[in-house]
C-alpha cells in the first residue's frame, strides 16, 4: 500500500481536507494529528475499518478505541444516559486532551470498545482534524499512531517511521502541543475515576468534578491477571529497544545518583540542566527540571530517538507527580515495566559559586559552621590527580607519557597544555567527565546531611543542578579590584584585567538561586552577615 502524505495547514484548506476526509468514509486508515498525540484514524462505526487499525498496530483485540467528534453535540449520537457531568467537562475542557468514558449506545460496534459496553469519547483540539472529521461525517476511533507497545507519535515523522506503506494516508499537522495522550476519567462509577493520567492535570479534573478516585494502573504494573479498567493500561508500553530505568527523587537527588552510577555508554534522559553532567553517555534533554509541559512535548521523541543508538541501558530522570509531570512520570515509568530506583538519600547540597575576589571563603566558613561537610573542588581536584586511578588513566590516554611509575606528572601536564587551547579543552574534557562523578561518589560515601561545594564552575560544570541550592557570592567590580591588589600585591591594571577575564555578578545572579552581596568594608562585619545569611538560608 502506498501511504499518501498531505500537509493541511488551515481548517479552510477544503480540497485536501475533503481528500482526507474521503479516506475515512470509504473505510481507510488515516493517521491525524491532535493537540496530544497523533491518532491512527478510522470510522469507528465501521467493523471492517475498525479491524484494520488493529492489524496496522499489532494491537490486542481488547483493547477498545477512543472515539473523536468534533463537539459535545455528538455525545448523545454514540451515548447512552450522558451524565450532567459529562456536558460540564465538556464546556470546560473541549476541545482539549480529556476523555470520557460514558455507557455506549447499540451503533457502536463492540469491536470498537473491545467487547465493552462503555466508550471512550474526545474531541481533539486541532481545529484541521475537527474539520475532517465533521467533513467525513463519522465518529473516528484512533488509538495512538505507533505500532503497539512502541512509544507514541508526537510527529509525522515518527508515524512515517511506523505506519509507512501501512496505512492509507498521513496527515501531516506539526509536532503535537501536548505531547502525552488525553487524560482518561471513567464517567460510568462514583466517584469518577481516573483511569490514564494525561495532557488535562489531575488537579485540573478534581477542580471541575470534586472527588475523583486515581485507578491502580496508573501508579504500579498490572500484573497479568489484573482486569485494569483501561484494558491498555495493562501491555507494555512506550518502550524504546533498550531497557530503561526510572530514577526517581527530586532533580538534584536523581541527577546525583545518575553522576554516582550510569555506565560511560549508557543511555540518559535528563532535564536540560544536567546535561553538562554526562558527557560521554547519549543523553536526550526533555526540558527544564521545573517545566513539565515542554517534558510532555519531548519525552516520547526522547524515549524513541535511542532506537538509533547502540545503548543497551538507559536511565531516565523523572518529574514529580505534579500537574504534568504524573502523566509524563506514568509514560516513563511505563516504558520501564515500573522499574524504579528510589534516590532521594535526605542530604541537603549547597552549592556555593561567584566572582573572583568576592570574598567565598567568608561565606563558606559559616556554613562550616553549622556542621557542613565541604568540598573545596580545586582541592578535591589535586587529591583526584594523585590518587582517582581512572582519572589518571584517561588522562594518559588524552596526553600519553604524563603518567611516571604510576604517578602522574602534573609539571609536565602543565607544559602540555600551556598554551595550547585544543589540549586545555581535551584537558577540560577529560576532568568534565571525572570530577563531577568523584564529587558526588564523595557524597554518597559521606554520612554529612549537610554539604557544601564550592566550585568556581559549579554552573557551567553542571555541579549546580546537582545542588539543593546554589548561592553566588558576589561584589561590585571595584570591591573586587581593591580586594586582590591588597591581597596579591599586584597592581591596578593587572587586578582590573584578572577581574574582567571572569564572569561578572550579572551571570552568576542570573544562575544562583540566592547571592550574598559582600561588599562589607570589613573582614569582621562581612563574618557577621554572612552567618546571617546562613542561617536564613538554613
Ligand atoms: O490523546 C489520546 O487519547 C490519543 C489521541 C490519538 O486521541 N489516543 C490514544 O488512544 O491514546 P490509545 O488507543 O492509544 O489509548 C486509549 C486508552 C487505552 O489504554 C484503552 O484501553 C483506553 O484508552 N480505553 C479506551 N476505551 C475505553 C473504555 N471504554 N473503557 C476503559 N478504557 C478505555
Ligand atoms: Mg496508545
Amino acid at each position: 500500500m502506498t501511504t499518501e502524505y498531505f500537509t493541511i495547514t488551515s481548517e479552510s484548506d477544503r480540497e485536501q481536507i475533503e481528500a482526507a476526509a474521503a479516506i475515512l468514509r470509504r473505510g481507510g486508515l488515516l493517521a491525524i494529528p491532535t493537540e496530544t498525540v497523533y491518532g491512527l484514524g478510522a470510522d469507528g462505526l465501521n467493523e471492517d475499518a475498525v479491524r484494520r487499525i488493529f492489524e496496522a498496530k499489532g494491537r490486542p483485540q481488547d483493547n477498545p478505541l477512543i472515539l473523536h467528534v468534533p463537539s459535545a453535540d455528538w455525545l448523545a449520537r454514540y451515548c447512552e444516559d450522558v451524565p450532567e457531568a459529562a456536558y460540564r467537562l465538556a464546556e470546560r475542557f473541549w476541545p482539549g486532551p480529556l476523555t470520557m468514558i460514558l455507557k455506549k449506545k447499540p451503533v457502536v460496534p463492540l469491536r470498537t470498545t473491545g467487547g465493552l459496553e462503555t466508550v471512550g469519547m474526545r474531541c481533539p483540539d486541532h481545529a484541521v482534524t475537527r474539520a475532517i472529521i465533521a467533513a467525513a461525517g463519522v465518529p473516528v476511533a484512533a488509538p495512538s499512531a505507533n505500532v503497539s507497545g512502541r512509544p507514541s507519535c508526537t510527529t509525522a515523522e515518527h508515524v512515517r517511521a511506523d505506519m509507512d506503506g501501512r496505512i492509507d494516508g498521513v496527515v501531516d499537522g506539526g509536532a503535537c502541543r501536548v505531547g502525552v495522550e488525553s487524560t482518561i476519567v471513567d464517567l460510568t462509577c462514583a466517584p469518577p475515576r481516573l483511569l490514564r493520567p494525561g495532557g488535562l492535570p489531575l488537579e485540573e479534573l478534581r477542580a471541575a468534578l470534586g472527588e475523583v478516585a486515581v485507578d491502580q494502573a496508573v501508579t504500579r504494573q498490572m500484573g497479568a491477571d489484573e482486569r485494569p479498567r483501561a484494558p491498555g493500561m495493562k501491555y507494555r508500553h512506550y518502550a524504546p529497544k533498550a531497557p530503561v530505568t526510572v530514577v526517581s527523587g527530586t532533580p538534584a537527588e536523581s541527577g546525583r545518583w545518575l553522576r554516582a552510577n550510569v555506565s560511560d555508554d549508557a543511555g540518559v534522559i535528563a532535564f536540560d540542566e544536567f546535561v553538562p553532567l554526562f558527557p560521554t553517555q547519549t543523553v536526550r534533554a526533555i526540558g527544564p527540571a521545573a517545566d513539565r509541559a515542554e517534558q510532555a512535548r519531548r519525552v516520547f521523541d526522547a524515549l524513541r530517538s535511542f532506537d538509533d543508538t547502540a545503548v543497551t541501558e538507559i536511565y531516565a530522570q523523572c518529574p514529580d507527580s505534579s500537574g504534568l509531570g504524573l502523566a509524563v512520570g506514568n509514560r516513563l515509568k511505563k516504558a520501564a515495566g515500573f522499574q524504579v530506583i528510589d534516590a532521594c538519600d535526605g542530604k541537603r547540597v549547597v552549592g556555593f559559586t561567584g566572582c573572583t575576589g568576592a570574598g567565598k571563603t567568608t561565606l563558606l566558613r559559616a556554613f562550616a559552621e553549622q556542621g557542613a561537610l565541604i568540598f573545596d573542588c580545586d582541592a578535591f581536584y589535586a587529591e583526584q590527580l594523585r590518587t582517582d586511578a581512572d582519572l589518571q588513566a584517561a588522562l594518559n590516554e588524552a596526553f600519553p607519557g604524563v603518567l611516571r611509575g604510576g604517578e602522574l606528572d602534573r609539571r609536565r601536564l602543565g607544559a602540555l597544555v600551556f598554551g595550547d587551547p585544543e589540549r586545555l579543552r581535551a584537558l577540560d574534557a577529560v576532568v568534565r567527565a571525572h570530577l563531577p562523578r568523584a564529587v558526588v561518589r564523595a557524597i554518597a560515601a559521606s554520612d554529612a546531611k549537610l554539604i557544601g561545594i564550592d566550585a568556581i564552575k559549579l554552573i557551567e560544570s553542571g555541579l549546580g543542578a546537582l545542588c539543593e541550592e546554589t548561592v553566588a557570592v558576589t561584589a561590585p567590580e571595584e570591591v573586587r579590584v581593591r580586594r586582590i591588589m591588597a591581597r596579591d600585591g599586584i597592581t591596578r591594571e593587572a587586578a582590573l584585567a584578572r577581574v574582567r577575564a571572569q564572569k561578572d555578578e550579572a551571570y552568576f545572579r542570573a544562575r544562583c538561586g540566592a547571592e550574598f552581596v559582600n561588599d562589607f568594608p570589613s573582614l569582621a562585619e562581612a563574618e557577621t552577615a554572612a552567618r546571617d545569611f546562613v542561617r536564613q538560608l538554613l
